[in-house]
């Protein structure tokens, strides 16, 4: 996109409906929530979701939030536990997001929680966002709409001015009431970790919780993409490889590779590869290979996040 990014007013019903067709088509669209505005994709669509991190130029695939208009939408998706039960039930709608163990077969994209078995989900306290998931009849997969190290924005023109040109709408509904993240707390286990403070406070969660909650200390503060070894398929990898050795699979990109079913984009283009890394991944590790070689993936732009992500599913420790 060249074009400056339109701006719609969230106050009308054609302007949803027009957000919604946008994320059905596979587009991104910020919108407002009650924390700050998100930068919404369809959270199934491979694509749409790498394009989420190209357009942020996030360093790392770091996991996405995933929006859900209502609890009942989520089934499908996670595997529910006593705790998420009580808590959805305290705070939701709300700035509060569940990490919790993905179903097998969830139809997310696996880049959306950039590969962990975990999924982060919430569902948010706003009347547009309310409605545009009602409207796209999807869940939405949302970071904060700026660019990566710049703040969160809390109106639309902080949107604009961050990312104007680089996404197809802007839904305005004026100040968000938060103005700061989710509190991000993972339930999965017995014992509940806190992994982002923010809009529902520690002491909440532990009276809800009835005090079961390990806290934040700067040993645990931590976010997936600070781990070295963070997504990692059992078979080794073989960085910057040009010709494979025999009994490796080789992990190809761009036209001019040598033959394999494993192609991240035959095309060379980098959004399509990073939509389709992890699935393909997934699919090579299953083969039983000693080793996967991967092709040099050019370092700019969206590469850069596709090799810091292959050289953590190389590391060892
Ligand atoms: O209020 C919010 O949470 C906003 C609005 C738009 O909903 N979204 C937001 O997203 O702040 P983002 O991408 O800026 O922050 C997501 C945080 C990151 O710290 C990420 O590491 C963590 O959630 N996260 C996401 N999935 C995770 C997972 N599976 N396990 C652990 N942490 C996860
Ligand atoms: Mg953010």
């Amino acid at each position: 996109m060249d074009q400056l990014t339109p701006v719609l007013s969230a106050d009308n019903d054609q302007a949803i409906a027009r957000a919604a067709d946008l994320l059905r088509d596979g587009r991104l669209v910020a919108f407002p929530t009650e924390t700050v505005y998100g930068l919404g994709a369809d959270a199934a669509d491979d694509r749409a979701v790498a394009k989420i991190y190209e357009v942020k130029q996030r360093p790392s695939f770091n996991p996405l939030i995933v929006h859900f208009a209502d609890q009942a939408a989520l089934s499908s998706h996670i595997e529910w536990n006593d705790r998420a039960e009580r808590l959805a039930a305290e705070f939701w709608p709300g700035p509060l997001t569940l990490v919790l163990q993905r179903q097998v077969n969830s139809s997310i994209s696996k880049l959306a929680s950039a590969g962990l078995d975990t999924l982060a989900v919430r569902v948010p306290d706003h009347p547009v966002a309310a409605a545009l998931l009602r409207a796209a009849h999807r869940p939405i997969a949302a970071p904060s709409a700026n660019p990566a190290g710049a703040m969160s924005p809390t109106t639309a023109q902080h949107v604009y001015d961050g990312l104007s040109g680089n996404i197809d709408l802007i839904l305005d509904d004026g100040r968000c009431q938060v103005g700061l993240e989710s509190t991000v707390v993972n339930v999965r286990d017995s014992t509940p970790q806190l992994l982002r403070p923010g809009g529902i406070t520690e002491e909440q969660l532990v009276s809800c919780l009835g005090g079961h909650l390990v806290g934040l200390t700067s040993s645990e503060l931590r976010s997936p993409g600070m781990l070295s070894r963070h997504y990692s398929p059992s078979t080794p990898l073989r960085l910057d490889v040009e010709v494979p050795q025999s009994g490796e699979i080789l992990l190809g990109f761009g036209p001019d590779c040598p033959a394999t079913p494993y192609n991240l984009s035959r095309a060379g283009d980098l959004i399509e590869a990073a939509a389709n890394l992890f699935a393909i991944l997934h699919a090579i590790d299953v083969q039983g290979a000693h080793c996967i070689a991967v092709a040099p993936i050019p370092d700019i732009d969206l590469g850069k996040a596709i090799n810091d992500r292959l050289r953590r599913a190389a590391a060892t420790v």
